[in-house]
């Protein structure tokens, strides 16, 4: 059996690989909607859904929640405390654009064409910054603060991070339904 310890980065590292690959199909369906004028809205449902529940609630949630939350309680570099503000401040702006791109999604559907422009603007935004953000974590942020945690303080994060992706996704999918039910409304007793 491999013995080599296990990172906590690695997860969120293991993380920007799929993010990456979904920027990829953004970045097509934006050439497909520049061509031909018209939206995939079904992959802005899809893409949107995946931004704010996997790159930013499980992803962003355990950077800010376990690794950044860790880091204030270490004496940081001037340089690193400086660069943790600034990814903090990019899971704000990303999750600004999304809800930009959300609204004129809506517009586009109830028949504004010109909404079309700004969809396009919006993965424009998202396909340029996410993979600025992801490499300034994986080359010039993770691995050099990691530094500052001992073995066991790492162990202890890593299974945060499992405990956290465990809890995630029964709440996410109780929240889904629970949603569902208020949309139905009060269900009617067959029979009455
Ligand atoms: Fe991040
Ligand atoms: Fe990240």
């Amino acid at each position: 059996m491999n013995d080599r310890p296990f990172l906590p980065v690695a997860p969120l590292m293991i993380e920007h690989r799929l993010i990456e690959r979904m920027i990829e199909v953004m970045r097509q369906k934006t050439k497909q909607a520049e061509e031909t004028s018209i939206p995939d809205v079904r992959f802005i449902d899809a893409a949107v859904d995946f931004i704010r529940t996997y790159a930013d609630r499980l992803h962003h949630g355990k950077e800010e929640g376990i690794l950044f939350r860790d880091l204030t309680t270490k004496p940081l570099s001037e340089e690193h405390r400086r660069t943790m503000d600034e990814l903090v401040a990019e899971h704000a702006f990303g999750r600004e654009t999304t809800t930009r791109l959300v609204e004129a999604k809506s517009r586009y559907v109830e028949g504004e064409a010109g909404a079309l422009t700004e969809i396009i603007d919006c993965f424009f935004t998202l396909t340029d910054f996410y993979p600025k953000h992801i490499e300034k974590e994986d080359r010039h942020f993770f691995l050099p603060v990691l530094g500052h945690f001992s073995r066991e303080e790492q162990d202890r994060m890593l299974a945060e991070e499992r405990e956290f992706d465990r809890r995630f996704v029964h709440g996410h999918y109780g929240n889904v339904v629970k949603g569902w039910e208020k949309d139905a409304g009060p269900g009617e007793v067959p029979g009455l």
